[in-house]
């Protein structure tokens, strides 16, 4: 599961290598050499846990986050009484900024029992001024603090903490390289997540995203496709593309490519079974997109395709670049030419200024589209961001009972859908055996939705077909046919 890079042969006393990578694994060796010590001292290896917030992008940076702390020697471990607890952050919305002082406060208490526990804290909510300064004065005893732009350097900077006995902060502005070569941890062996651009242009009225991740910046059509190759030689059968809004991909590249002409070439690759993606932004989904998912055996039928706002006005202030009508017509045009497809969404409720109309608008798409299903969010004011400035901001209660129609109509809808395939054959990535269940285990079907069936455990990650028998609501249960 690792890259090639072998620390064991990297010069631990020398000068600092140039090119990045080299260097970090200079780091990681020279952090090798404390891990240890420590195994000496404590006749144990120290441990680490890495806590994820948020989103897909985030659970890959843990990934490569992990990769590096157990190339240093750290052991791994869910629960946060650890040697070095690492918490990568999410900021789109204000509750996952509570979350992680809550989590603080609990890590404190843990470290006043074990005062060299190291915690550490990364991704989105670092890169805000008001966060940083807020953690300096009151949560000092953070030892690490660094963004989203330079994970790749985590043992560079944990060995500056080992040396220095203080304090670390490292926050960029902006992503520099593209650092890809260091070692990941990756949590399933049979599928994962694909970084093939970072960061978001859009500048949506509400979203803190541009602030925190930076432009986007797209990788190289070689570079991914290498990184598939390599991770299906290492028994990867689905791999998940990531971006804030792949549908732009490519476009900022020396040589443009399409997200679509992306797609085909990872198609292409032998031994891949099931592609994924995420996210889609509606305002440029091309007919080329829909044609090449129409043609595909390994694109799987799914459009995470986010509405936000079904009142073109709401729209037009958040500066989505698409109104009601188009939206509608784009779905239609989804479905129609991929009858099969699940369609599934994320909608806020309560953003500034929304009235009962606008919000009508917005149940009037969901009874239209009739999403798969749907992820609501109640609006979160984030500081910086133009929503943040606007004044008629919605009174909270008005705001949540807006948010529980929702969510009433949005459930019951996807419930429906969701039972649609009923009585059909389709196949299923065998995910895990189910824990409650002996001899049952648990699939992820092409449309995303679970099915469970009786099953040993060495299908696990395997593709293999399942006849749906019954609908439990949002899963199935089935049978396993004949290969
Ligand atoms: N408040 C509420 N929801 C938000 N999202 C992004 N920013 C905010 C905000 N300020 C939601 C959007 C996006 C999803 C990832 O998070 O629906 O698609
Ligand atoms: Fe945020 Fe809009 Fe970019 Fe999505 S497309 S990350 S909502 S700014």
């Amino acid at each position: 599961m690792y890259n090639e890079i072998n620390p064991d042969q990297t010069d631990r006393t020398g000068g600092l290598p140039k090119e990045e990578s080299s260097r970090q694994s200079h780091f990681i060796a020279r952090c090798r050499g404390w891990a240890g010590d420590f195994e000496k001292t404590h006749h144990r290896r120290p441990t680490a846990s890495v806590q994820t917030f948020g989103c897909q992008m985030n659970a890959r940076d843990s990934e490569k986050l992990s990769g590096i702390l157990e190339q240093i020697g750290f052991e791994l471990k869910e629960e946060e009484d650890a040697d070095l607890v690492l918490y990568n952050t999410c900021t789109v919305r204000d509750n996952a900024n509570q979350r992680v002082y809550g989590r603080l406060g609990y890590v404190h208490s843990l470290k006043k029992k074990n005062p060299a526990m190291l915690i550490g804290l990364c991704g989105c909510m670092m890169q805000e001024e008001s966060v940083i300064e807020k953690i300096r004065q009151s949560y000092r005893f953070v030892d690490l603090i660094f963004g989203t732009h330079n994970i790749y350097k985590l043992a560079e900077l944990l060995y500056e903490r080992l040396t220095s006995g203080s304090m670390v902060v490292d926050i960029w502005k902006e992503g520099r390289d593209i650092v890809e070569t260091l070692p990941t941890e990756r949590k399933y062996p049979y599928k994962s997540g694909v970084n093939i651009m970072y960061g978001c242009n859009n500048f949506c009225s509400y979203c803190i995203v541009p602030y925190v991740r930076g432009r986007e910046r797209s990788r190289r059509p070689e570079e991914i496709l290498e990184e598939i190759r390599r991770l299906v030689d290492e028994g990867v059968v689905e791999v998940m593309l990531l971006g804030q809004n792949v549908n732009s991909y490519g476009k900022n590249l020396e040589t443009p490519v399409s997200f679509a002409g992306l797609l085909k070439e990872a198609e292409a690759i032998e031994g891949l079974k099931r592609i994924r993606f995420m996210t889609s932004h509606p305002k440029d989904l091309s007919d080329e997109l829909i044609q090449v998912m129409k043609d595909s055996e390994k694109i799987c039928p799914h459009l995470h395709l986010p509405l936000q706002s079904g009142s073109s006005r709401i729209l037009k202030i958040m500066n989505r670049r698409y109104d009601k009508e188009q939206y509608l017509a784009l779905a239609k045009k989804i479905r129609t030419a991929i009858p099969d497809i699940s369609l599934t969404t994320d909608i806020i409720v309560g953003f500034p200024g929304e009235t009962e109309e606008d919000f009508e608008e917005t149940m009037d798409v969901v009874r239209q589209v009739r999403f798969d299903s749907a992820f609501t969010f109640l609006y979160s004011k984030r500081t910086g961001t133009p929503a943040a400035a606007m004044e008629n901001q919605i009174p909270k209660e008005v705001a949540q009972a807006r948010f529980d129609r929702l969510l009433a109509l949005v459930q019951q809808i996807s419930k429906e859908m969701s039972g649609r395939d009923t009585g059909r054959v389709l196949t299923a990535l065998v995910e895990e055996t189910d824990r409650q269940h002996e001899g049952m285990v648990t699939g992820r079907l092409g449309n995303n939705i679970m099915v469970h069936f009786p099953g040993a455990p060495e299908l696990v990650g395997q593709i293999v077909p399942v006849r749906l028998l019954e609908s439990r609501g949002f899963y199935y249960m089935g049978r396993m046919e004949e290969q």
